[in-house]
This record gives C-alpha cells, sequence and structure tokens, in this order.
C-alpha cells in the first residue's frame, strides 16, 4: 500500500533548488573560467576513459559549488556521493564510504577543510594511490594491510583554499575557484527559473531580483520564490519591476543586495567605530558573529563590491558606504 504521508527530509528550498540545478554544463549559466577549465579535463578524461582528476571547488557560500558537482558527475556519467566534513567523524568512516564506491565514482565533500587531522590521513594514500592503509590487531600483533580502492574522483569545495592544510590541498589535480555572479548571469538565472516555474517575469523584474542577490544564484532562486508569491497575491502573478521592488523592500533586501546583518555590520562600523579601522575579533564580538563567518560569508561581498576594505589595521569601510547610508564622515581620516 502506498504510505499516506511521506516524510521527507529536504526542505522546501532543498526542494526547489533540487528542481532548479541545472544537469548538464551547458545549461550552467555563469562561472565561465570554471567552465572552460573543466571542460577540457573531462574530455580529456573521457578520451583516455579514465576518472577524472581530483577537484576541489572554492568561493564563498551559494554559488553553485554542489550544482557543480552534480554536473561533473552526470557529464562523466557515474554515480555521485554526497557527504560533508563535519559528518565523517572517524577514520572508520572514511574508510567505509570509500571502499563502498565504484570505479569511476564521484565522492563530493562538501566543507572539505573541516575534516579531522586522523580522516584526512586516510584521504592521502586514498586520493593518491587509491589504496587505504587498515591497521588490524592490537599492541604487538597490529599490523597494517594495505586495501586496493576503486578509482573515484573526489569532489571538495569548501569556502577557502587557505583553510585547507597544505598536503590535502596539493592532492587536488584541479582547483577551480568560483566567482560571484554578475547581474547579466543572475538575470538569466531568474528568467531560467520563472520559465521552469511557468511565470511571467519582465526584463525589468527579472533585473530586479538579480541585483539585490548578492552575486548568489541561490539567494536570487530564494528571491525569485518570494516575489512569485508576492506577485500571486498583490498581482496578477506575473513578475515585473514593480513587484519586485515591493516585494523585495518588504523582505528587507536593499536595492544593493545587502542584508540586515550586512547592513547592521557596517553601520555598527560607522556609528562606533568612526568607520574603522576595526580588528576582526573586535568586529566580530560587537556584532556577536562568528570570525570565520564574516570572512567567508560576510565580508567577500562587502570587499567586492567596495563597501568594505581590509588594511593592514583592520576593516574599513569606505566613502561609498556613507553614500549608500546618506552619511558623513565625521573626522578626516
Ligand atoms: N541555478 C542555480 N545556479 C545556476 C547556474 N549557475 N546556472 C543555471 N541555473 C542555476
Amino acid at each position: 500500500m502506498e504510505r499516506m504521508i511521506k516524510t521527507d527530509l529536504l526542505s522546501d528550498e532543498n526542494r526547489m533548488e533540487n528542481t532548479l540545478r541545472p544537469k548538464m554544463l551547458r545549461d550552467y549559466i555563469g562561472q565561465e573560467r570554471a567552465k572552460n577549465q573543466i571542460k577540457i579535463f573531462m574530455d580529456a578524461a573521457k578520451q583516455r576513459q579514465e576518472p577524472l582528476d581530483h577537484v576541489l571547488l572554492y568561493g564563498p557560500p551559494g554559488l553553485g559549488k554542489t550544482t557543480l558537482a552534480g554536473i561533473l558527475a552526470n557529464e562523466m556519467d557515474v554515480n555521485l556521493k554526497i557527504t560533508s566534513g563535519p559528518a565523517i567523524e572517524k577514520p572508520g568512516d572514511i574508510a567505509a564510504i570509500l571502499s563502498g564506491l565504484q570505479d569511476g565514482d564521484l565522492l563530493f565533500i562538501d566543507e572539505v577543510h573541516r575534516l579531522n587531522r586522523q580522516v584526512e590521513e586516510v584521504l592521502y594514500p586514498a586520493m593518491e594511490d587509491y589504496a587505504i592503509d587498515i591497521v588490524v590487531g592490537k599492541d604487538s600483533a597490529a599490523k597494517s594491510i594495505r586495501l586496493e580502492l576503486p578509482h573515484f574522483t573526489l569532489v571538495g569545495a569548501t569556502t577557502r583554499a587557505g583553510m585547507l592544510t597544505a598536503p590535502l590541498r596539493d592532492r587536488f589535480g584541479v582547483v577551480l575557484k568560483m566567482d560571484f555572479y554578475s547581474v547579466e548571469e543572475l538575470e538569466k538565472i531568474v528568467k531560467r527559473s520563472a520559465h521552469l516555474f511557468q511565470v511571467d517575469v519582465d526584463d525589468r523584474g527579472a533585473k530586479e531580483i538579480a541585483m539585490r542577490s548578492r552575486g548568489t544564484p541561490r539567494l536570487a532562486n530564494r528571491f525569485f520564490k518570494r516575489v512569485r508569491d508576492y506577485a500571486q497575491v498583490k498581482g496578477n502573478g506575473a513578475i515585473t519591476e514593480e513587484i519586485a521592488r515591493e516585494a523585495l523592500n518588504l523582505l528587507e533586501v536593499d536595492p544593493l543586495g545587502l542584508d540586515h546583518i550586512d547592513r547592521e555590520m557596517l553601520l555598527l562600523m560607522i556609528e562606533k567605530f568612526d568607520g574603522g579601522p576595526v580588528g576582526l575579533d573586535t568586529l566580530a564580538a560587537a556584532i556577536g558573529e562568528d570570525k570565520g563567518t564574516i570572512e567567508d560569508v560576510y565580508e567577500p561581498y562587502l570587499i567586492k563590491n567596495g563597501f568594505l576594505e581590509r588594511t593592514p589595521r583592520g576593516r574599513m569601510v569606505t566613502g561609498y558606504t556613507y553614500e549608500h547610508f546618506g552619511m558623513e564622515r565625521r573626522s578626516s581620516q
């Protein structure tokens, strides 16, 4: 009998992300540099009938690292296994995952910088020689036996390549940096999503969502979904510039994509520290955020877009930030 209630671990948002995720490289918008490189390495591996070399994807969250891993598996026509650094606790866990793989499989490890030392050490020979050394027996009877593994591809994702230990980083043959998306690319992503969901969106409506999405497709799709709700309830279902603007104002996403945490951080720097310089520790304590989250999640977009500068003496807001908030610098720097 069919079960009446199906429990699904995927949240609504994850389910939607999955429907919207492109499956093949030709449908993946943006990241041209990474795409051009990986296409050649995949074609070469396919011609030689070998698995793709291990790939490291790094860049801020929400830029499509998991999506790209899925595409690599589809393009290479191999199975995809997904796990994450914090989920693998013991050497035995990674040994079990690796020995369960089949030839050619692609193993995706998200947050690969969070693997612990002992687990990492199992990965070194696995990546290099497709083998792991297992210790059997105890004390004087202990001996190490080598277990051959299938030829697999490891795809690791991290927010910063610098957080990986050097021995692990060096074992990735391909390192791809993911960049923030341009407004034009995000506009295309919004239009693609609207098409898949059969929602009408005009150019200016798509652009309004794109401009406020912080260079990040995950946000563009999340905002698209909320604007679609708004359009349905307050309008006739179609997404126009006006509808998008009203909906995003309701969500407190500002016209340049800053969210309330970005604004809180920048305003605090202006009001309490006269625009800086402020040390990262002080800033983290003042806004009650983790230092790593500030560095990996908040800062990259603010720096890229000229709101914030990293100086040897600490973080400083720029003249542009003052302008954005309609404020003036109190003292001359
Ligand atoms: N959806 C999310 N990210 C995407 C991308 N880079 N290209 C196309 N659709 C996407």
